[in-house]
């Protein structure tokens, strides 16, 4: 059996819009393709990372509603395990309006529904899943309260956590302490560090800033750039693979589970930013969240076919 992961996060049903580009605010455009598709942020990650050979839990919310099933169905599908993912009566299905332009380039808009809702005490009923795992992944779609405790959990029972602080909004800085590694884009890091970023040299600064606000790892995601590595030892820029990309949906949530399951297996830092950026890659070549995330098999022939070994 693999390597153990608890993602305590978000899932929600993602509408998908395909466009050539993406409209301005007022303005309608006609789009060339539709598709609903299984996603949210910590799903995804769940999902990924079962698909890259993890043995999953996934701890969060669905509404008691046809998404809520749906979305189930894609988890357990994947082989995660769903004994902590509860049915609300309380709240809708989280869902989020996606639109993809030409090229793969996003915006996204979540309403949260019953990921709104998921509370410290639906974390506590995992806490003995969570201290025999690997690693927690974490993320920010869903409330603080819910965020802080898994940490505090993860903190008191000495897990890895790599933590995923998306989407941008402000969090309580101080979490940062508790994390092995952070997986900022680069509007996050943005936001987190205020370091505007335009360029590699503002990137390693932004990605070493978090070595400062506490964190023993930063990975800040380039999008077709790759991604640049920030520990104590030094920093240094990960080029990415080359891919058709579609659409970017997804693909920081493929890079986060990646980066876990292979830091969990035992590789070094950089090695794991490699897989990560593999299986970053991969997710935008299809359309959809949970659609694109890559199997193991798929990640592992791209390294060798592009890297040799
Ligand atoms: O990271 C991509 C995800 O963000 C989408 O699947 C959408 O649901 C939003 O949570």
């Amino acid at each position: 059996m693999g390597v153990s992961i608890v993602v305590v996060g978000s899932a929600n049903v993602d509408m998908v819009a395909k466009t050539p580009r993406l409209p301005m605010p007022g303005e309608t455009v006609i789009g060339t393709h539709f598709t609903i598709a299984c996603g949210g942020k910590g799903a995804n990650q769940a999902v990924a990372a079962a698909r890259l050979g993890a043995k999953v839990w996934f701890v969060g919310r669905v509404g008691d509603d046809m998404f809520g099933e749906m979305l189930k169905r894609s988890l357990n599908e994947a082989g995660v395990d769903t004994t902590f993912l509860k049915k609300d009566s309380e709240a809708h299905t989280g869902v989020a309006q996606i639109y993809v332009a030409q090229g793969g380039e996003n915006c996204i808009v979540v309403v949260l529904g019953a990921n709104g809702r998921v509370c410290a005490q639906d974390i506590e009923t995992a806490e003995e899943k969570i201290k025999a795992s690997d690693c927690l992944i974490l993320q920010l779609e869903l409330p603080d309260e819910a965020v802080e405790t898994a940490f505090e959990l993860a903190k008191r029972h000495g897990v890895r956590v790599v933590f995923n602080p998306a989407p941008a909004r402000q969090f309580k800085l101080e979490l940062l302490n508790l994390c092995d590694v952070v997986t900022p884009n680069e509007k996050e890091a943005e936001q987190i560090t205020g370091i505007a970023i335009s360029n590699l040299d503002e990137a390693m600064k932004a990605a070493s800033a978090f070595l400062d606000l506490g964190s023993k790892a930063a990975v800040l995601t380039l999008g077709e750039q790759g991604a640049v590595l920030a520990t104590h030892e030094g920093v240094e820029h990960i080029p990415a693979f080359k891919v058709e990309a579609i659409d970017a949906t997804a693909a920081g949530d493929a890079f986060t589970a990646a980066l876990a399951v292979r830091l969990c297996e035992g590789a070094q830092l950089k090695d794991a930013v490699t897989f990560a950026n593999a299986a970053g890659a991969l997710a935008t070549t299809k359309l959809g969240a949970q659609p694109s995330l890559p199997f193991r098999e798929e990640v592992d022939r791209l390294i060798s076919e592009t890297l040799g070994g």
